[in-house]
């Protein structure tokens, strides 16, 4: 493997001299600020407790042990990671004059965005597989969707992550940054960082594009395609469970444009300099993860009544205790 050392001896010079990055953040103006914190820590509360909810209501309630619900509150483990990732810091600097992030910290962001991403890519196409299990050949359902299926579906997905993510960072770690540092938005990521390095970075752009572009796209449209399929399938054997499954299906359709919209925007686009990318940034970390508990539990009624329960049994206890 060949990677480009920081280190370039032809001119003598250490490159690295980046020990840190600025970050501009969405907005100067102070009302946007203050609309923006409000905004983002109602969202970020709400998502942390409505993903907590999902877990707890799953792993408690022995009637939603099933994979569908099992994959739910996987997903939910996801979102509580991944909204936590960028999100609080963002709170914690909007009011800041200067907001920094060590290279470190940047590093991490990268990584950990990039991890968690794939692993819920390949969660959502395994729900979409359980849900075409559950539609085509319902009476294999249990025996196909076993719990060593969904385990090895829970591992593939980490692996997954793992591997994408450390793969596009074993590029990004060595670029050599030596001169601007600052990044116009509040987190890192690899489009707008891999502007700042001193070197010609144009197939690493092609690399990062096919890695995290085409795998998201590839991924969206394998899904869309699925789940049209689905659709298709349920109007010609449709009967009277059926509104019940459409309404599942809608909402998985639902989440899957809300995770993918953004995402194919940021690594297709020729070049990050409009500020919509920020606010659909915004978007994917705090809005998306608030979103996938809104929309599962709006839609189901098993999971609504189960939510509701163990939210009353937890009030209950603080009140006993
Ligand atoms: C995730 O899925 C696995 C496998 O089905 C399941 O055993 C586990 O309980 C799930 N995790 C949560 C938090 O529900």
């Amino acid at each position: 493997m060949r990677v480009n050392l920081p280190h370039d001896s032809v001119n003598g010079e250490n490159h690295s001299v980046v020990s840190e990055f600025v970050l501009l953040g969405l907005s100067n103006s102070w009302e946007i600020q203050m609309f923006l914190f409000c905004f983002s820590s109602v969202l970020y509360v709400s998502s942390l407790t409505g993903n907590l909810l999902i877990v707890i209501t799953v792993s408690s309630e022995p009637y939603l042990h099933s994979p569908m619900y099992f994959l739910l509150a996987n997903l939910s483990v996801i979102d509580l990671i991944f909204c936590s990732i960028a999100t609080p810091k963002m709170i914690c600097d909007l009011f800041k004059k200067k907001k920094v992030i060590s290279f470190g910290g940047c590093m991490a962001q990268i990584f950990f965005s990039h991890a968690v991403g794939g692993a819920e890519m390949v969660l959502l196409i395994a729900m979409a597989f359980d849900r075409y299990v559950a539609i085509c050949k319902p009476l294999h359902y249990l025996t196909i969707m076993s719990s060593r299926l969904c385990t090895l579906i829970l591992v593939l997905a980490w692996v997954i992550g793992l591997v994408h993510s450390s793969t596009q960072l074993v590029f990004v770690v060595n670029l050599p940054f030596c001169g601007p540092n600052v990044l116009d938005t509040f987190y890192c990521d690899i489009p707008r960082l891999i502007k700042l390095a001193c070197t010609d970075t144009f197939k690493l752009e092609l690399m990062i594009t096919a890695n995290s572009g085409f795998i998201s796209l590839g991924a969206f449209l394998l899904l869309v395609l699925s789940y049209i399929f689905l659709l298709a399938t349920l109007q010609k054997h449709s009967s009277g469970g059926s509104s019940k499954t459409l309404s599942t299906l809608s909402a998985h359709i639902t989440v899957v444009i809300l995770f993918f919209g953004p995402l194919i925007f940021f690594y297709m686009w020729p070049s990050p300099s409009t500020h919509l990318d920020k606010f659909l940034a915004m978007f994917d970390a705090v809005l998306t993860p608030f979103l996938n508990p809104v929309i599962y539990t709006l839609r189901n009624r098993e999971m609504k009544r189960a939510m509701k329960r163990v939210f009353r049994q937890l009030v209950g206890l603080r009140r006993v205790t």
